[in-house]
């Protein structure tokens, strides 16, 4: 955790940048992954609408609620101590107008108990990142590969590989930068790309899928941890496969109800024990 012990908060992150000390982000969606990640000393805790996809099973984030988010986010709050827990703001809760996003923004604190929120795209979003910040709400940007924009991305495909689009991404990165947002999510660009946006701003870069040169990473933490059983994107490293460590936990408990091994008599005692 924090190296004093205190929470984490989002100005921080830009400290850490200065001394160039990389930032290791997961993506949690409740409060028993909280407290293992946070006792494996992960500092920052995602609450990504990906939650519609590895949790809700749904196939994009588009479905994902607010309600969904701030049900999610308040589990991940009760179980986080010390980390920055920041909350996604789902498809349609932002976009629409800039009070509704501040009203949205404001439930995912108030009753999620996030210390900040992360609004996907650029330009088009200054507005709402400006009047979010200005009223007291910390502000993650996230640029580059839109998984709220699939339709019209067509797809989940690598962005700004062209020079234009890449101009376009570094700028709108500066513009979110001068209003105020402390850091932003880089997804599926070129590294060169992430390597020049980064050295561009004073606020941290987290990338996904966006090289090395980034201030630090963002993983979904079910395809990191091989949980999740659908298509992961190449550039995941899974650190562990505990997908088939419950298929082979799940099998050995079958196998011993229907053999009659469980329950053993010693945990018949050892329950008869408890007060
Ligand atoms: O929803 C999510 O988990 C995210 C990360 C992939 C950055 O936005």
């Amino acid at each position: 955790m924090s190296e004093t012990g205190k929470r984490v908060r989002a100005l921080d992150l830009k400290e850490k940048k200065k001394r160039g000390e990389k930032i290791p982000v997961l993506t949690a969606y409740d409060a028993t992954m909280a407290r293992l990640l946070e006792r494996a000393g992960i500092e920052v805790l995602l609450v990504g609408d990906s939650l519609g996809m590895v949790v809700l099973g749904h196939e994009t984030t588009l479905p994902v609620t607010l309600e969904a988010m701030v049900h999610h986010t308040a589990a991940v709050s009760r179980g986080a101590s010390r980390a920055l827990v920041i909350a996604d703001m789902p498809f349609l809760t932002f976009q629409v107008g800039v009070s509704e996003a501040v009203r949205n923004a404001g439930r995912l604190i108030q009753e999620g108990g996030a210390a900040a929120v992360k609004i996907e795209g650029g330009a088009a979003m200054l507005d709402v990142a400006q009047r979010l910040v200005d009223i007291g709400i910390p502000v993650m940007g996230h640029l580059g590969l839109l998984p709220q924009s699939v339709h019209q991305l067509g797809g989940y495909r690598r962005q700004a590989t062209l020079e234009r689009d890449a101009e376009k991404l570094i700028a709108d990165a500066r513009a979110l930068e001068a209003a105020g947002v402390f850091a932003i999510v880089l997804e599926s660009i070129p590294a060169e790309v992430a390597r020049v946006a980064t050295a561009a701003l004073a606020i941290p870069t987290i990338g996904i899928g966006a090289g090395p040169h980034c201030d630090g990473q963002v993983l979904v933490s079910y395809d990191a941890l091989g949980l999740y059983d659908g298509a992961v994107p190449p550039f995941v490293k899974q650190y562990a496969q505990l997908g088939e460590e419950i298929v082979a936990a799940a099998k050995t408990y079958a196998q011993e109800v229907r053999d009659g091994r469980f329950p053993a008599p010693e945990q018949l005692s050892a329950r008869n024990a408890l007060p």
